[in-house]
């Protein structure tokens, strides 16, 4: 893992931007992991500011996005899919039918998550963004995930509900459930970015860079991938 320490957040986005943009410009028609959480915004505001000034053009770019709550349908202010639609998708020129998502509402979850495979089988992903979650979770393969499996729905952990609170009017409102794309999907992406920012996230980053590599510590397995960059400010990188 190649780990880039940023001075503040502004520089965690910006040396994000770096990466992300060298891959949309190199490849028009590239496909990009995208993820959601407080920590990609500044990176989005990057891409957007980028896209107005300068034209990068995301016309033919696909993405794929890691995970979506289950029971939000996608006009809900808290999915996943809104979220990408407010942050990013709506300052790019990009076509939504280039961007792909699970259904939070899915009746019939196998069947979900068979579409989302074959979506990623489809789609090799250049590049796969991730944060990380301050229990060391990827996406929402919270810890004892095993490596190999694919996009399956999870009971979220107490922790993440509770770091995810802060998104909601209240505790009680945060969805227990979630689809999430597995852990062998997301290492199966050519490149990964994740980034990391403040000191709640010191301990997950010291764990997923330097301990060992176990599913107890989702984000550990990316010491296993041939092109991964961490990049983290100084407060995320405290314990490295
Ligand atoms: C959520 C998401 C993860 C995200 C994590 C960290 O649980 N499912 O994909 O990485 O939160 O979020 P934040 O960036 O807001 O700290």
């Amino acid at each position: 893992m190649k780990i880039v320490v940023a001075k503040d957040y502004e520089g965690v986005s910006a040396h994000a931007a770096g990466i992300m943009l060298e891959v949309v410009r190199k490849n028009p028609y590239a496909v990009l992991g995208l993820a959601t959480g407080t920590t990609p915004l500044g990176l989005y505001a990057y891409m957007i500011a980028d896209h107005e000034k300068k034209g990068t053009s995301y016309a033919h770019i696909r993405t794929v996005n890691l995970d979506e709550y289950k029971g939000l349908p996608a006009a809900h202010e808290q999915s996943y899919a809104y979220f990408m639609r407010k942050n990013l998708f709506d300052g790019l020129d990009i076509d939504p039918e280039n961007t792909n998502i699970e259904n939070g509402m899915a009746a019939d979850e196998a069947a979900e998550c068979a579409r989302y495979d074959a979506i990623l089988e489809m789609l090799p992903r250049d590049i796969q963004l991730l944060g990380l979650g301050s229990n060391g979770h990827i996406a929402f393969n919270e810890p004892g995930t095993p490596f190999g499996i694919g996009t399956h729905v999870v009971t979220l952990a107490e922790s993440t509900v509770r770091d995810n609170a802060r998104l909601f009017e209240s505790i009680d409102e945060v969805p227990r459930k979630a689809f999430t794309m597995g852990i062998r999907q997301i290492m199966q992406a050519k490149k990964i970015l994740i980034l990391a920012s403040g000191a709640n996230k010191a301990d997950a980053v010291y764990k997923m860079a330097r301990g060992e590599v176990t599913p107890d510590v989702p984000a550990s397995v990316l010491q296993l991938h041939p092109d991964c960059i961490l990049i983290a400010d100084r407060a995320a990188a405290a314990k490295l």
